[in-house]
C-alpha cells in the first residue's frame, strides 16, 4: 500500500470543473469486508452547514449505491491520468466481476472508509445527507427528457470531507 498524508484544505489548489469534469474520480464506499467503486465525472466541493463538503451524484442502478447507502462514510479518489481504468470502472459493475481487481487497483482504508490505494489525492467524507431527484424537482423539463426518462435517478450525496490525503 501506498504513504498518504493529511493535507489541510486551506492549501488546495485544485479546479473542480477539470479535476471531476475532465479527469474524473472514483466514489469508493463500504467496509473492511467489501467495497465498491464507480467512476463519477459529476459532483463538486462547497461549503454548506458551517462545514467543507463534497457532493456527488449516484443513479439507482448503480451497485455503488447500496454501499453508499449501508455505510456512514465514503470517499473520492483522484488521480493523474488513468482514464483507460477509470472508463472501466465506470463502464462494468461491481455486481457482475470482481472490478477493482480487474483495473489492478487496490482498496486501502481511512480507518474504516476504502479509497483505491492508486490515486493521489483522497476525500474521506462524512454522510450528511442523501436526496432522491424527482422529476418533478426539475424547472428545466429538457433535464428530465434528456437524462432520466428510464426513471434512473440521481441520489445527490452530501458528504462533510473529514479528511483530505494526498501521496
Ligand atoms: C466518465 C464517467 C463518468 C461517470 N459519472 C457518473 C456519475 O457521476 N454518476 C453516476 O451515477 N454514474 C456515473 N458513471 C457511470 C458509472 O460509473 C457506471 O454505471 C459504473 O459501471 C457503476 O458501477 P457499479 O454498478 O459497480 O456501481 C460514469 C461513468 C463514466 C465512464
Amino acid at each position: 500500500m501506498h504513504t498518504f498524508q493529511p493535507y489541510p484544505a486551506d492549501m488546495l489548489e485544485l479546479n473542480p470543473f477539470t479535476k471531476i469534469g475532465k479527469e474524473w474520480m472514483l466514489i469508493t464506499a463500504g467496509n473492511k469486508e467489501k467495497a465498491n467503486t464507480m467512476t463519477a465525472s459529476w459532483g463538486g466541493l462547497g461549503v454548506i452547514w458551517g462545514k467543507n463538503v463534497a457532493y456527488v451524484f449516484v443513479r439507482d442502478s448503480r451497485y455503488t449505491k447500496e454501499f453508499m447507502d449501508a455505510n456512514d462514510t465514503f470517499s473520492l479518489t483522484f488521480f493523474e491520468g488513468q482514464h483507460p481504468a477509470l472508463k472501466y470502472l465506470g463502464t462494468v459493475s461491481g455486481r457482475d466481476e470482481d472490478k477493482i481487481a480487474g483495473a489492478r487497483f487496490n482498496v486501502n482504508y481511512s480507518d474504516n472508509t476504502p479509497f483505491i490505494d492508486e490515486g493521489n489525492l483522497v476525500f474521506v467524507c462524512k454522510k450528511l445527507s442523501a436526496t432522491r431527484m424527482t422529476a418533478d424537482q426539475f424547472i428545466d423539463p429538457k433535464l428530465a427528457d434528456a437524462f432520466y426518462k428510464d426513471g434512473d435517478m440521481h441520489t445527490m450525496y452530501v458528504g462533510e470531507i473529514t479528511q483530505i490525503l494526498a501521496r
